[in-house]
Parts: C-alpha cells; sequence; structure tokens
C-alpha cells in the first residue's frame, strides 16, 4: 500500500476551507487545494510553505464537470492516491423566492448541487477503486430550514445534502465514508456580506422569522473544521450517511 496521504480541499481559499486545509495538513503528505479565486488560494497556500506537507494548488470552477475530473485525476497521477476529500465550495446569491434572480438560481444549482456532485465523484470513482476514502462535503443548515431571502442557496444546498448522502449508501459496500456537515452563521467573508451583520444572527429576528443561536456566538471556521477533520478521520470509521449541524444549536433540532 502507498505510503502517500492525500487529502483534496475545494474552496480552500475561503474561510472555512482555509482552516479545514489547517486542520487535515499534520496527517497529509499532500494537500491538493482547489479554488476558483487564484489569488486568494495562493495566500492560504503559502501559510503550508514551511509544515512538512506538499501543496499543489489547482484554479477551477467546481462546476465545471470536465476541469474537475482533470484536477483529480492530476492529483491521482501525481501526489498519491486521494483517501480524504473535504468539498466546501459554494456560494450564497440571496435574493426573494418571488424573484426574477434566474442567473442567482443557476448558479447556486450549478456550483452548490452541480459542484458537489462533480467534485464527490470525480474522487469518489478512484476511492471505490480501492475500496477505501472518505468524503465530507459542507453544506449548510438552510438545507434543512426555510429562510427568507434565501431559497436558492437552500434548495441547493438541500439537493447536496441529498446526493452525498445517497452516494453514501452506495459506496458503504465499498467502504467508501460519505458524510454532511451543516454549519449555520461561520465568521466568513461569505457571512459577513450579508445584510444584517452578526448581531441580529445571533439574537435572532422575529420579522424574518428567524431564530437566534442558543449558544450566543457565530461559528469561527475552525469549529466547522475540526467536525470536518473528525469525520474524514479513522476515528470516525464507523460513521457514514450522517448530517451534522455545527450551528450553535440555531436549527433545534435533535
Ligand atoms: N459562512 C457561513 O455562515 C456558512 C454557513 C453555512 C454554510 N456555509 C458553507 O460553507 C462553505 C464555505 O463557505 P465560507 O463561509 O468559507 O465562504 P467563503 O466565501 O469564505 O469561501 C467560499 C470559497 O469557495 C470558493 N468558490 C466559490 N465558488 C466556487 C466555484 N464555482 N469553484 C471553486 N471554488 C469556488 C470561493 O472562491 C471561496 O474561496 C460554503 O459551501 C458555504 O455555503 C457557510
Amino acid at each position: 500500500m502507498s505510503t502517500e496521504r492525500v487529502a483534496v480541499v475545494t474552496g480552500a481559499a475561503g474561510g472555512i476551507g482555509s482552516a479545514v486545509a489547517e486542520v487535515l495538513a499534520p496527517r497529509h503528505t499532500a494537500l491538493l487545494l482547489l479554488d476558483r479565486d487564484g489569488e486568494a488560494l495562493e495566500a492560504a497556500a503559502a501559510r503550508f510553505g514551511t509544515r512538512g506537507v506538499r501543496v499543489r494548488t489547482a484554479v477551477c470552477d467546481v462546476a465545471d464537470r470536465d476541469a474537475v475530473d482533470r484536477e483529480v485525476d492530476r492529483a491521482e497521477r501525481e501526489l498519491g492516491p486521494v483517501e480524504e476529500l473535504a468539498h466546501v465550495a459554494g456560494v450564497l446569491r440571496a435574493g426573494a423566492a418571488t424573484g426574477d434572480g434566474d442567473r442567482d438560481w443557476d448558479l447556486s444549482m450549478a456550483v452548490n448541487a452541480g459542484g458537489t456532485r462533480n467534485v464527490c465523484r470525480a474522487v469518489a470513482r478512484h476511492m471505490v477503486r480501492r475500496r477505501r476514502g472518505a468524503i465530507v462535503a459542507v453544506s449548510s443548515n438552510a438545507a434543512k430550514l426555510s429562510r427568507t431571502g434565501m431559497a436558492a442557496y437552500a434548495a441547493s444546498k438541500a439537493a447536496a445534502t441529498r446526493y452525498v448522502l445517497c452516494l453514501g449508501l452506495e459506496l458503504a459496500p465499498d467502504g467508501v465514508r460519505c458524510n454532511v456537515v451543516s454549519p449555520g452563521s461561520t465568521d466568513t467573508a461569505m457571512q459577513r456580506d450579508l445584510p444584517g451583520g452578526p448581531g441580529s444572527v445571533v439574537r435572532g429576528d422575529l420579522d424574518a422569522f428567524r431564530l437566534g443561536i442558543p449558544l450566543g456566538r457565530v461559528a469561527d471556521p475552525r469549529d466547522v473544521a475540526e467536525t470536518v477533520g473528525f469525520l474524514l478521520s479513522d476515528a470516525a470509521r464507523h460513521i457514514t450517511l450522517t448530517d451534522v449541524l455545527v450551528d450553535g444549536g440555531a436549527s433545534l433540532r435533535d
């Protein structure tokens, strides 16, 4: 068996993706960091320069199936067998469910739903051959909750969540585990770009039918990344087909 331990992280230039890469780096010999934002990706990769892990970056749109297949195949050839995938890339476009935001709808579906399928499928095909591997996709608690102004996002994340869990069911006999991590409000550019600010998110907003966060704070990206890291690790070897909420209790789900 190869001694290489390779992980792929998508959305690695972003708040949660770069935190996931930091969590995974110590236990891997190589990381493929993938994002569509080349400049931010290089900045994220530079942080790993001295940590003894080989880092490859790929500027790639996860909605582009051929580009994703190419990058994953290249990583398998040049870095080694990919054992862990953290699929984190995603977009949020706000807009009323009755609105005309067709482009936002199409983008949300192409990136959040289609991108999840493209990336997970590309990696899973290699894992199945080896009968070994773990996949975690970062979705959102919006996949489970109705939110005003977020229909496209919530619908696309619900599709992504269900795809990953169906994939996990098909791949369980092949020893490949697939899980979902569903964050709530997390302190990243995506969250900071939303109107209202963290105060109203934590307190809740009755006019928007939105409850607050029982733990009283917005998540740090590391809070989400540690959960992703655990689910990918051998410590979670008997866990598959789960969807773990990391939202400070905001979904009121048990
Ligand atoms: N921040 C939150 O409050 C929050 C809450 C729930 C879920 N999430 C999810 O967490 C994930 C990470 O988001 P974040 O908060 O770190 O946001 P972010 O905007 O900081 O990071 C997202 C990253 O994904 C990349 N990306 C976007 N579209 C891409 C594409 N088509 N191809 C490749 N890369 C692409 C961006 O360039 C960026 O680096 C997303 O899937 C998001 O939906 C975030």
